[in-house]
């Protein structure tokens, strides 16, 4: 018979009705080479404290809705293995930077919030009929955007950026990241509403090119090339607004 193994997993509590502040407890889970953190922490609440409380759907980096702290990296849990993590313990938190409702769930209504801020939709430069058809796209077109759209709203970025650690009405690297992918469509007609946002006190100037949100985005976005793009668009609507008598959206 296989030796049977186990590894410690220390988890960030906060029930808000039993602690004042968080507090860590220690479990130990059976271990095994395909096992995620995901799958540890349902063993936990399975089998051992039912009790503990996290967000989790797809099981497959699809949701975006198990980010958590993993050893003080903002990861998937689903997508982060034991094996990787030996000899422990793995240390488990919410999402740095977002208040705690509970365990390792944290509000996400300010997120959501900027989400729908930014309008995340195509605004079609002008009327169409359904008779008239699609809107249609190149390859090209689409290759300008396409990567900006894989976001799955999980917010490791925003967990990564110490930006929003210091300003959390900062919009975010996600959030900016979506934005850029509605402006840079060639069906959309937006941008003058969206670069408001991107222009204001919060948008992308607040940005001070850390970088570590691409490094721990797990669909490869990249939102801080979107934001420097975000940028560069700023900066040329600021310099056309002296160039052109009508402003820079003329
Ligand atoms: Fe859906 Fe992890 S459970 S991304």
């Amino acid at each position: 018979m296989p030796e049977s193994k186990s590894i410690a997993i220390e988890v960030l509590r906060y029930r808000p009705e039993q602690e004042d502040k968080p507090v860590w407890q220690r479990y130990t889970v059976p271990f095994t080479d395909d096992m995620s953190v995901l799958q540890a922490l349902q063993h936990i609440k399975d089998e051992q404290d039912g009790s503990l409380s996290f967000r989790w759907s797809c099981r497959m980096a699809i949701c975006g809705s198990c980010g958590m702290m993993v050893d003080g990296k903002p990861a998937l849990s689903c997508q982060t293995f034991l094996r990787d993590l030996l000899p422990g313990p793995v240390r488990i938190e919410a999402l740095a930077h977002f208040p705690i409702e509970r365990d390792l769930i944290v509000s996400v209504d300010a997120f959501v919030r900027k989400l729908e801020s930014i309008k995340p939709y195509i605004i079609p430069k002008e009327p169409r009929t359904l008779a008239e058809g699609e809107y249609l796209q190149t390859p090209e077109q689409l290759a300008r955007f396409e990567q900006y759209s894989s976001c799955i709203n999980c917010m490791l970025c925003y967990a990564a950026c110490p930006q929003f650690g210091l300003d959390p009405n900062f919009t975010g690297p996600g959030v900016l990241a979506l934005l850029h992918r509605y402006n840079a469509d060639s069906r959309d007609g937006g941008r003058d509403e969206r670069m408001e946002i991107v222009n204001a006190e919060e948008g992308v100037w607040s940005c001070t090119a850390v970088g570590y949100c691409s490094e721990v985005c797990p669909k490869h976005v990249d939102p801080a090339n979107a934001v420097n793009q975000n940028k560069v668009n700023s900066a040329k609507d600021y310099f056309l607004r002296f160039l052109s008598p009508k402003g820079a959206s003329a």
